[in-house]
């Protein structure tokens, strides 16, 4: 599959004729290519972007509106065809990739009604002789820096609130995982959306950032992906002052009381443990049971781990699909083998799972682990697989000390049965997003983001569309 970069309404190759070539995780084949760009063709995409906004950002909230609407709506109706591409791009099982494309579309579908909503204030002036206003108007244009674990919803969760506050984007996504970008530009175009509006360039990375930042037209950068790549691109950020947002990288607690709900509890772990094979950036990374129940709860939980059938993504039943590359199956070995070597016990999985020919050395077998302690690396950096290392605890203060001793914020989870328990917890945790019972937070009308080394900025909800608005202040004199 030959595909094209959309920039200023055109499908276009890269000034070089280089293309990158696309791999199916699960096989290691070759499944498509895609341009191989730079700095040039982003100069000009951000160009396309410059040219487009005034037109754009004069349509009113209504008419702009319909044109997301209409792409919400190819989006679901195209829902099984760019599942399939996602789940050949990046490996996650079908259903998985089904439920991407409908969360992906209600991004945009809530962004275009919420468009609606950007009111401006009248405040009242201490001088009779003047007046106070507050508008909201569109940044500008904007750039969105997307990752692989999510190819089509983390891109419309910027691009749908973006688009609806009348502002232009420029999308650079994965290298991994252009099709699903390519993908929603083509029903972009289809829903009316005017040439130049969404931009997508895929190829180098440095040379397509370094473009971004360095072009005094993009006026906000969205970024999501590791915090090492974030604290990059807040230096960059700082040569034109770009505003930024950035999801970074998590390391999210699991907390289950003695009080809690523990079936439930068992099924939040799996739902945010397995999802994407443990590729998100709010799965759990520490799983923190009272001492009272952690041995059932282990039981339980490993009973349902087993159960859990790693394969393919496009193969019936497969809940837990493969890495995304060699680099992701070395992490999640090591990580296993230090926490090993230091004492945990593997209860179950530990170990690679092997198709046989014709499958890439990438499928890894769910693992719980228990016992791990403060020096393991599962307990300090991000694994991004199918790893739940569990230890138990004795009292509420000493779990969220243990929970909030993380140099992040992203998101935490605990269950109880304890409203009380629940307001005190929610609070006391230092994270951005807190599932309280509750292991599946994300949702377009929410706002999904960190605090500490995961970031800031928030995406989804009244607070993501904010984000992509300037509040202006007039002063009028009457
Ligand atoms: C992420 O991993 O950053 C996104 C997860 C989500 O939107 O639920």
């Amino acid at each position: 599959m030959q595909t094209r970069n959309l920039i200023g309404g055109e499908w276009v190759g890269a000034d070089s004729g280089r293309e990158i070539q696309v791999r199916n995780p699960a096989t290691d084949e070759v499944v498509a290519m895609a341009p191989d760009c730079g700095a040039e063709e982003t100069r000009r995409a951000i160009e396309s972007a410059a040219q487009a906004l005034p037109g754009w950002s004069r349509q009113t909230a209504g008419d702009r509106g319909r044109v997301l609407r209409r792409l919400a709506d190819a989006m679901l109706r195209d829902q099984e065809r760019l599942a399939r591409l996602m789940t050949l791009e990046q490996g996650k099982p079908l259903g998985e990739a089904r439920g991407e494309i409908a969360y992906a579309a209600s991004f945009i579908d809530w962004a275009a009604e919420e468009g609606k909503r950007l009111y401006g204030e009248v405040v009242p002036s201490s001088s009779p002789g003047k007046r106070i206003l507050t508008l909201r108007q569109p940044v500008g244009v904007t750039a969105a820096i997307t990752p692989w674990n999510f190819p089509a919803a983390m891109i419309t969760r910027k691009l749908g609130p973006a688009l609806a506050c009348g502002c232009t984007m420029v999308v650079k996504p994965a290298e991994q995982t252009p099709l699903s970008a390519i993908a929603l530009g083509e029903l972009a175009l289809e829903a009316g959306l005017p040439a130049g509006c969404f931009n997508i360039v895929t190829g180098d990375a440095k040379a397509i950032g370094g473009e971004i930042f360095r072009h005094p037209a993009v006026r906000k950068v969205s970024f999501t992906g590791s915090t090492e790549v974030g604290k990059i691109l807040m230096k960059m950020a700082s040569e034109n002052v770009t505003r930024l947002s950035l999801e970074l990288g998590g390391h999210a607690p699991f907390i289950v009381f003695e009080d809690a709900d523990l079936d439930a509890a068992v099924e939040g772990a799996l739902a945010t443990k397995f999802r994407n094979a443990g590729q998100t950036c709010i799965c759990a990374n520490r799983i923190y049971v009272h001492a009272g129940v952690k041995e059932e709860f282990v039981r339980r939980l490993s009973g349902a781990m087993e159960g859990l059938k790693v394969g393919p993504g496009d193969a019936e039943g497969v809940r837990v699909g493969p890495l995304i590359d060699d680099d992701a199956m070395r992490k999640v070995r090591a990580h296993v083998e230090d926490a090993q070597g230091r004492g945990a016990r593997v209860v179950c999985g530990g170990r690679p799972v092997d198709l046989g020919s014709g499958f890439a050395k990438r499928f890894y077998a769910p693992t719980l682990l228990d016992g791990f302690t403060d020096e393991m690396l599962v307990s300090r950096e991000e694994t991004f697989g199918p790893v739940a290392p569990v230890r138990s605890f004795e009292t509420e203060e000493e779990v969220v000390r243990m929970a909030n001793d993380s140099p992040f914020g992203l998101a935490a989870y605990f269950y109880t049965r304890d409203a009380s328990r629940l307001m005190r917890v929610a609070e006391a945790l230092d994270y951005g997003i807190v599932g309280a019972n509750d292991a599946l937070p994300s949702t377009a009308q929410a706002p999904f983001g960190g605090v500490k080394q995961s970031g800031f900025g928030r995406e989804g909800g009244r607070q993501g569309m904010q984000e992509y608005t300037t509040v202006k202040y007039v002063s009028w004199g009457i």
